[in-house]
């Protein structure tokens, strides 16, 4: 025969605990003060009534409507990030390939062609061919060392030109200014890659350009931890334009990613400065070296484009390449950067740890760029970190005896 089933006593629950737990009547002391801002955390505004909700508008940073919209730790980067470009208005986006996605996606329709350097970021080159193509939106490559003929490609359909300085990887640096006059004169809107010079060694609003986007990722960040993109502007009809699809989207950042950011951001000036000063260290000493072809730096004189960077920069960022020979095979290329202990190998730069790469040019150039003399060779980039430069060249030194016999 079936048993009953035997009821459990109910926990008792203290339903007022429960409730002011949640809607507790202590308050702080206002007043605190401390060097680093408060974190905000919500998805969640609260608002004191329905009329003030009502009242409140997303776009305007004179209240909260929703975490995704904007709390004061996402403001407090936005408002000192567009403070580092120059610019006047900011939008963060969850990685620097975000905000390159959100400047297409927000100022090109079907029909409309954007124009990307022959040398640009290769996620973004993905991006329009990817992405952008699907939507009836095509794009064109130009030689951003060609200024003069640059003119004429802009065309009646060209709704926005992308500019890198210097290019990844190759690290040619063109003449900004000229681009963006050119592409000004047409009414083309001009958006900077400014992930190298990050706000301090190049300001792209003093050149005539109109968007400055920066993988936030690197040197605002400075620790290999966070991944985080911006989009800087100084005209505001450009900025809502760009922050109605950004809302649209539903990008955002999480609010401990901002707050390492806003930390980093005091040292940026100086970790900058450090990595510069090691990068000229060593890219100059490789300059001396027989296996070396060619240093791609721009500060340094005989890299491409080195007298553009005089004329845009004060400074530069720790990243360069190196062409090595071209007796030397693929293989024991990569056994030289196999044999590096304290450059270790991975992607992206601004970090503490200095960091190596070495590219297959052929897969990522065309024919005709390869045909150019200081792309003749196996390129190698290194990022500076912290590291002592002494022990670093060391390490250099022992990899380069130890895979590249000398001619
Ligand atoms: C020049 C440049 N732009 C954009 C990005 C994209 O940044 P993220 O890695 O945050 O997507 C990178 C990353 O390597 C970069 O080097």
């Amino acid at each position: 025969m079936a048993q009953e089933p035997r009821t459990l006593p109910a926990a008792e629950l203290d339903t007022g605990l429960a409730t002011e737990l949640i809607h507790h009547a202590y308050q702080p002391p206002a007043g605190f003060a401390a060097p680093q801002p408060p974190v905000h955390k919500a998805s969640t505004v609260i608002f004191p009534s329905v009329a003030a909700m009502r009242a409140r508008d997303w776009r305007h940073k004179d209240g909260y409507t929703y975490g995704l919209h904007g709390t004061p730790t996402t403001f407090l980067l936005e408002e000192r990030i567009a403070t580092l470009e120059g610019g006047r208005q900011c939008l963060l986006a969850p990685s620097g390939l975000a905000a390159v996605a959100l400047v297409g996606q927000a100022l090109l329709s079907q029909g409309d062609e954007v124009l990307l350097p022959e040398n640009v970021y290769g996620p973004g080159l993905a991006f329009a061919k990817g992405e952008l193509a699907r939507w009836g939106i095509t794009h064109r490559l130009y030689d951003p060392m060609d200024a003069a003929a640059f003119a004429d490609l802009l065309g009646p359909r060209t709704k926005l030109v992308w500019l890198e300085a210097p290019g990844s990887v190759t690290m040619e640096f063109p003449d900004l200014a000229a681009l963006a006059a050119a592409a000004r004169a047409r009414g083309v809107t001009t958006a900077l890659d400014n992930t190298w010079g990050a706000g301090i060694a190049l300001r792209g609003f003093e050149h005539g350009i109109d968007i400055v986007m920066q993988a936030l990722t690197k040197f605002p960040s400075g620790g290999g931890d966070v991944l985080m993109g911006s989009v800087v502007t100084q005209d505001p009809a450009l900025h809502e334009q760009l922050k109605l699809t950004h809302m649209r989207l539903g990008l955002g950042v999480g609010a401990n990613d901002a707050e390492l950011v806003l930390r980093s951001l005091a040292t940026m000036p100086l970790r900058y400065a450090a990595q510069d000063a090691a990068g000229r260290t060593l890219a100059a000493w490789l300059d001396t070296r027989p296996e070396v072809a060619q240093v791609l730096h721009p500060a340094m004189p005989g890299s491409p484009g080195h007298e553009h960077w005089q004329r845009h920069c004060t400074a530069a960022a720790g990243l360069f390449s190196v062409m090595l020979q071209t007796r030397y095979s693929a293989a024991q290329v990569e056994a030289f950067v196999d044999a590096l202990r304290l450059f270790r190998i991975g992607f992206s730069w601004a970090g503490p740890m200095s960091l190596v790469v070495p590219y297959d040019l052929a897969a990522m150039r065309s024919a005709t760029a390869l045909q150019q003399p200081h792309l003749r060779g196996h390129l190698v980039r290194f990022s500076m970190g912290f590291e002592a430069v002494a022990d670093l060249q060391a390490d250099v030194l022992q990899a380069l005896e130890a895979a590249l016999p000398p001619a």
